[in-house]
């Protein structure tokens, strides 16, 4: 029987995009049944991959390098889906790093509880893009795509707090706020599959921003620390840039995070 954190280094090892969330998706299913039957899977420890495996294709270019595309042109469109399926897949890993990375660290089996959930949600979405894609004509692989999507990851590999801060709380957190925007665009030109896939989207990515919030603050607790000046401190220690407005504040009020969370991190200037 394989421990969590060997299921999650399997997932991080795959390289192809469908395979990876396949065996997410099996392996997310695996960790709710035994929760059910009341024997959970032990958490256990692996050496998970400083980078994820990743599929030949897409190239993964410098983001000054990708191609700009009218986002009103069909062709636009598709990169505008490419390059959401790209941040999914990326996401995949991310949740199950989070998982196998910081073993050292006791947390609750709630903890694994939500990210095993979100990592299977991102699967999810991943595949939902890519069927877009395929319905109009393209797949994932068909454009260049961001290269520096990890570096978080790796920015924050020995800092869990860190990596709660800066993933869920700030880069999940961003896709609440430019998800409505795209769900108009996509509206506008009537591309139902791609309206309702972004609905999906946006409704569940609501959450992984939650459970960020809540480990966050548990963890702040259990070391008896004011969480919102250890946010600030671990966002200009690992974030490059400032937090841009407009805020989503309704759905960052629902996942947890306080406007006193982010605003004193927008440049002033
Ligand atoms: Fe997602
Ligand atoms: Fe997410």
């Amino acid at each position: 029987m394989l421990t969590l954190a060997e299921m999650a280094v399997e997932v991080l090892t795959t390289a192809d995009g469908r395979a990876k969330t396949a065996l997410s998706h099996a392996h997310a299913a695996r960790w709710r049944a035994a929760r059910a039957a009341g024997a959970p899977l032990a958490i256990g420890q692996a050496n998970p991959p400083q980078r994820p495996a990743r599929p030949e294709k897409p190239d993964l270019l410098d983001p000054r390098e990708v191609p700009r595309r009218r986002p009103g042109s069909p062709l636009g469109r598709i990169a505008l889906l490419h390059a959401v399926a790209h941040i999914e897949l990326n996401a995949v890993d991310l949740h199950w790093d989070i998982i196998a990375r910081f073993t050292d660290t006791p947390m609750p089996l709630g903890f694994y509880d939500d990210w095993v959930q979100a990592a299977d949600d991102e699967s999810k979405h991943f595949n939902l893009l890519c069927d877009c894609l395929e319905a109009m004509g393209s797949h994932y692989g068909a454009m260049p795509a961001h290269a520096f999507m990890w570096q978080a990851a790796e920015d924050t590999a020995s800092d869990l707090l860190g990596r709660l801060a800066v993933v869920p709380m700030v880069l999940e957190a961003r896709g609440l706020d430019v998800t409505p925007g795209m769900i108009a665009l996509f509206t506008q030109a009537k591309e139902t599959q791609a309206i309702a896939a972004l609905n999906t989207i946006y409704a569940e990515e609501v959450a992984h921003v939650a459970y960020g919030s809540k480990w966050f603050n548990w963890l702040c607790g259990r070391a008896g620390d004011d969480p919102k000046e250890i946010f600030h401190a671990l966002v200009r220690k690992y974030f490059h840039g400032n937090l841009k407005p407009p805020f989503n504040e309704e759905k960052r009020a629902e996942a947890g995070l306080p406007p006193d969370f982010y605003w004193p991190l927008v440049d002033q200037a």
